[in-house]
């Protein structure tokens, strides 16, 4: 496939973006790092990569995020097309959270920003960002180091990660469903319930889908091929076929949303037990009350009153 140079990425704002970024920085970056010998500490011989991924350009880069340039030039970019700001943006995704996690899986998480951002504010979790591409991983260690957060890198794919069932208590993923066919956000979303515990969290910030379609030319804007399919469909409904309850969409500035699920506790009959317990928030309760969650080891929920 080769790169279309007639996007309005191409024609205005990639030249004016590049004014304000600093290529030379970017470049002496770039050279300083041996990106085959980095990333094969992070690669994995078991990860298939799945031909959605690899078939297309993301942003322009040919091969998308399997060169190292896609991994050098993703965050200068990134932090101007987040309205108002990306710490912003992504720290709705932080604002969002009900559960007092153990351990966090961030899915797609790219060079680790929003990881980063998830280990600040549960520092006693163990937090795990896994990725297809392993030169953002190279990039989110690189991140990781320099602010001396204690982060587990994992090359693999957001279907099919290989953990054990319910070994996460959040599982969290910002900017990749606008980068994935639907079938693979729902395979994804599938793959979040069945690593949750009991009472876990989902929680999935991207593009508002509802602003997207009002605003078709945007999808014009950067060279995203699965964009308009992701436009189309709804975040609310794909968590819902997977099995999640309370589901909950929220605008982040109008540009993005963050949609929130809940992994039910089943009845032994198989329904939807609402009697029993309901999230600890956060800012309200700090405590963890583990007494009758026999079968459930969430710290997720508490008792109702
Ligand atoms: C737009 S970036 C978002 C990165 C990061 N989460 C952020 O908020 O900046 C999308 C990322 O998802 C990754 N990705 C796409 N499909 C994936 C999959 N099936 N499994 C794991 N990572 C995937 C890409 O390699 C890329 O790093």
């Amino acid at each position: 496939m080769t790169v279309r140079q007639d996007t309005i990425w191409e024609r205005f704002l990639s030249p004016v973006v590049r004014l304000l970024i600093d290529e030379e920085g970017l470049r002496r970056y770039f050279e300083s790092v041996d990106w085959e010998k980095e990333s094969s500490r992070f690669r994995r011989a078991d990860v298939t990569v799945p031909p959605y991924y690899s078939s297309q350009n993301f942003h322009g880069i040919k091969d998308g995020y399997l060169k190292p340039g896609a991994a050098v030039s993703y965050d200068p970019i990134t932090q101007y097309v987040l309205p108002p700001t990306e710490t912003i943006v992504r720290q709705a995704i932080i604002d969002s959270i009900k559960v007092q996690p153990r351990r966090i899986l961030d899915l797609g998480c790219g060079t680790g920003s929003t990881t980063l951002m998830l280990k600040q504010a549960f520092p006693q979790a163990e937090v795990i960002g896994l990725d297809l591409s392993p030169y953002m991983l190279v990039r989110a260690s690189h991140k990781a180091e320099k602010t001396g957060l204690d982060i587990n890198w994992r090359h693999g794919d957001a279907q099919k990660t290989g953990f054990p069932d319910a070994s996460f208590d959040l599982v969290t993923a910002s900017l990749l469903f606008h980068e994935t066919p639907t079938t693979v956000a729902v395979a994804i979303l599938q793959e979040c319930f069945r690593l949750l515990v009991t009472g876990g969290q989902v929680l999935i910030l991207d593009g508002n889908q509802n602003t997207l379609r009002q605003l078709d030319w945007l999808n014009n804007v950067f060279e995203e091929p699965y964009i308009r399919e992701y436009a189309a469909g709804s975040v609310d409904a794909w968590m819902g076929e997977a099995g999640f309850q309370a589901v909950q969409t929220q605008d982040v500035w109008w540009i993005n949303q963050v949609t929130s699920g809940v992994k039910p506790i089943l009845s032994e009959d198989g329904t939807v037990r609402t009697d029993v317990r309901r999230y600890t928030s956060v800012q309200r309760d700090d405590t963890v009350d583990n007494e009758d969650l026999q079968g459930f080891p969430s710290p997720a929920f508490d008792t109702m009153p």
